[in-house]
C-alpha cells in the first residue's frame, strides 16, 4: 500500500492546485479523479449522449477505455486510446460530468482504477469521495472549501486572464448549482469524512494551505 493522501472538496476550492504543490513537495504522483469523470463526459458528448439518457450512459461505461498516464510528471487522460487532457477543462466536459457522476455505474467504472493507483503508489488524490469511500484508510485526509464567493472570484480571475468574457454572479450561481448536485446525490455524494480535517482557504494562500497539509502528513 503507498502512503495516500484524500483531498476531498467543492468544485473551485483549490483542490488541484493544492494537491499538485503537496505532491510535488513529496514526490508523490498526483492523482485527478474528476479528470476520469471528465474523460467519460468527452466520450459522452462526442457520441451525442444526453446527461438524462441514464441507459445511454451505462451502455458508454462499457464502450468508453478511460486510461491515465504521466508525461513529465503531469496527468494525462486517454480515451479509447487517445490522449484527450486538451478537452477536459471545458465547460460542457465539466457540466455533463458533474450530470454523469451521480450514476452508480459510472462511479464504480472508475473505482477500481483509482483504488489499484492508490494501492501501488504513493498518491495525493482529490476528488469528492476520495475520503469518505474510495480510500476511507488514507494516511491523510482533508476536507478543502472556500466559500462561494471566494470560488467565484478564483474562477473569474481564471477566465478574465485567459481572455474569456465572463458574469461573476453567473459564475457563483454555477458553482452553488454544482455543489448542490454533488452533495445530494445518492451515490458517495460530497461530504467531509469523519476523520478529516477541515481546511477553509477562503484567506489562506497557497503556501498556508501546502504547509498545512505537509504538516498533517508529518504529525
Ligand atoms: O473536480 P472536477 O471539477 O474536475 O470534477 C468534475 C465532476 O466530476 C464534479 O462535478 C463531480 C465529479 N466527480 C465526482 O463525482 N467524484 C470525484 N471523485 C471527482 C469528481
Amino acid at each position: 500500500m503507498g502512503y495516500n493522501i484524500a483531498i476531498d472538496g467543492p468544485a473551485g476550492a483549490g483542490k488541484s492546485t493544492i494537491a499538485k504543490q503537496v505532491a510535488h513537495k513529496k514526490g508523490y504522483i498526483y492523482v485527478d479523479t474528476g479528470a476520469m469523470y471528465r474523460g467519460l463526459a468527452v466520450y459522452l458528448l462526442k457520441n451525442h449522449i444526453l446527461p438524462e439518457d441514464t441507459e445511454g450512459i451505462i451502455r458508454a461505461c462499457q464502450d468508453a477505455d478511460v486510461s491515465i498516464g504521466y508525461e513529465n510528471g503531469v496527468q494525462q487522460v486517454y480515451l479509447n486510446g487517445e490522449n484527450i487532457t486538451g478537452r477536459l477543462r471545458e465547460e460542457a466536459v465539466g457540466d455533463m460530468a458533474s450530470k454523469s457522476s451521480p450514476i452508480p455505474e459510472v462511479r464504480e467504472k472508475l473505482l477500481m482504477l483509482q483504488r489499484t493507483l492508490a494501492k501501488e503508489k504513493d498518491v495525493v488524490m482529490d476528488g469528492r469521495d476520495i475520503g469518505t469511500n474510495i480510500l476511507p484508510d488514507a494516511d491523510v485526509k482533508v476536507y478543502l472549501t472556500a466559500s462561494v464567493e471566494t470560488r467565484a472570484k478564483r474562477r473569474y480571475d481564471e477566465l478574465k486572464a485567459k481572455g474569456a468574457a465572463c458574469d461573476i454572479k453567473q459564475i457563483a450561481g454555477d458553482i452553488k448549482e454544482r455543489d448542490h448536485r454533488d452533495m445530494t446525490r445518492e451515490t458517495a455524494p460530497l461530504r467531509q469524512a469523519e476523520d478529516a480535517v477541515l481546511i477553509d482557504s477562503s484567506d489562506m494562500t497557497i503556501e498556508e494551505v501546502t504547509d498545512a497539509i505537509l504538516k498533517l502528513c508529518n504529525s
